[in-house]
This record gives structure tokens, sequence and C-alpha cells, in this order.
């Protein structure tokens, strides 16, 4: 078995530091998971960008815990291969340390995800701690942090003081994430964390120097509002504007009569 076919587990994605680039996609159904999962993608983040692209929400807040168990489900199913990570809904782990075990417990028994990502650093140590003490993975997410949309008023904005980060990131990996999302950080910034740290860093709009790369995946194959176009997005495909086509053919040939025509037909 080849380094890219093993199934990627969590002592595997953590030895991947300085070795190999880790790639993630989010994920939300069986079907992309299972494209993306066969394509080779290292880890597929069932992330709670879905109160965005898969419900239409304007924050990933409305995202519930039965969402998210369901969501990861599908995504578990069809996942041979990679490693899959969701993301612990806003107020399914801010209230105590306790609640979070409770909540990452059913995605790990209900779900079957191999471990759960939370947002936070030094403010949520003794949850991390306590995750970590309980056999959870747990995957820390700093710098923008979309579940503080309300307190930072409005998306895209971060925090961009390098101590207060290293500070977030060191406090993480003290108290057992065993990776580190980077959101929306200077290049120079994320290039610095992941030298310190020995977990894998993982980023987002944070530049080429991190341990891997994750983007939204609806985004990156084009199929949300092309209006939306932060530097670091690249668009690897544009099905939005072929499923456009295709939707468009399809209402015409209908209202023609051509579709379905004698070779469709039985
Ligand atoms: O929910 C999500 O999609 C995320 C992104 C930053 C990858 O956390």
């Amino acid at each position: 078995m080849t380094e890219t076919n093993r199934p990627m587990t969590v002592p595997r994605f953590m030895a991947s530091k300085g070795k190999r680039k880790l790639s993630m996609l989010t994920a939300y159904d069986f079907t992309f998971a299972s494209i993306f999962d066969a394509a080779g993608v290292d880890s597929l983040l069932v992330g709670d960008s879905m109160g965005m692209v898969i419900q239409g929400h304007d924050t990933t807040l409305p995202v519930t815990m039965d969402q998210m168990i369901y969501h990861s489900r599908l995504v578990s199913r069809a996942a041979k291969r990679a490693l899959v990570i969701a993301d612990m809904p806003f107020m399914s782990y801010q209230v105590s340390p306790q609640q979070a075990v409770e909540n990452a417990g059913r995605l790990i028994k209900e779900a079957s995800v191999a471990a759960v990502k939370l947002e936070g650093g030094e403010n949520q140590a003794r949850t991390i701690r306590a995750l970590a003490e309980a056999d959870i993975p747990v995957m820390a997410h700093v710098g923008m942090k979309p579940q503080s949309v309300r307190k930072l008023g409005g998306h895209g904005k971060v925090q961009r003081d390098f101590d207060r980060l290293r500070a977030d990131a060191l406090a993480a990996q003290e108290a057992g994430a065993f990776g580190l999302l980077l959101e929306l950080i200077p290049s120079a910034d994320a290039e610095k964390l992941t030298a310190e740290l020995q977990i894998p860093t993982i980023g987002i709009g944070a530049g080429p120097h991190c341990d891997g790369q994750v983007l939204v995946s609806y985004d990156m194959l084009g199929l949300t509002s092309h209006d939306f176009t932060p530097k670091f997005l690249k668009r690897f495909v544009d099905i939005r504007t072929a499923t456009e086509s295709a939707a468009r053919a399809f209402a015409e040939e209908v209202q023609s009569g051509s579709f379905p025509d004698a070779a469709h037909s039985h």
C-alpha cells in the first residue's frame, strides 16, 4: 500500500508534518465525499460552513448538533481513506468542557468521525484538554474564527496580533490538539507558527508555508456565487456555470418537447 491509499489516521496525519503536505476539503454529503476520497484528498472536514453553502444562512451560527451529526454520517459512510473531521457547531462546546465532551462523543459514536474541530486557542484550552483526556482527537482553529462573527462585527475581520496568535497556537498544542487550522493570517505569521509548532498546521488564506491546505469545496468547485472573490480562493473548476447551462438546456428541451426523444424512452 502506498502512502496515498493507506487509510489516514490521526497519528499518520500528525506524522506527515515536515514529510508531505496534507490536503483537506470540506464535505457535506455522500456523493462529493466519495469523489474527494477517491481523488486522494487526505482529510474531509464536515465544516459548519454548511450553514452558509448548504443552508443559505449568512453565518455558520445556526448549525445545530443534530445537523452536524446527520451530515457527518453521510461523509463518514463515503470515506474509505480520508480522515473525517467534524466541526463542533456554535454553542456545542462554549458552555463547558463537559458539554464539549458530550457533544464530541456524539459525533464519534453516532456519526463515526475520527476527530472534531473547534474554534479557539487559549480561551478553549480547558476544553481541548478535556477532549484529549477523553481520547477524542481535536483540531483547534485560530485566526479568523467565523463563530465570532457577532463579536468581531463581520466576516473577514481577524485579530492581527502575532503574539496573541502565537499564544493561542501554543496553548492549543499544549492542551493536546492534534492539529491547528489557521484562517486568514499573513503568510509570514503562518510560516513562523508552522516552524515552531510540533503539530501540523492547515491553512486557508494563510499562505504556502503551512503543513497542509484546506478549501471550502463548494468554493473551489466554483459552485458558490462567483461574487465571492477572496484572494486566497482558487476555483479549480466552474461547476456553477456548467450546472446552470445543463439546467437551462433541460428546461428548454422539456418545453420544446425534444426531451425525452426516442433514445431516452422505453
Ligand atoms: O467550516 C469550515 O468550512 C471551515 C473552513 C475554515 C475550512 O472551518
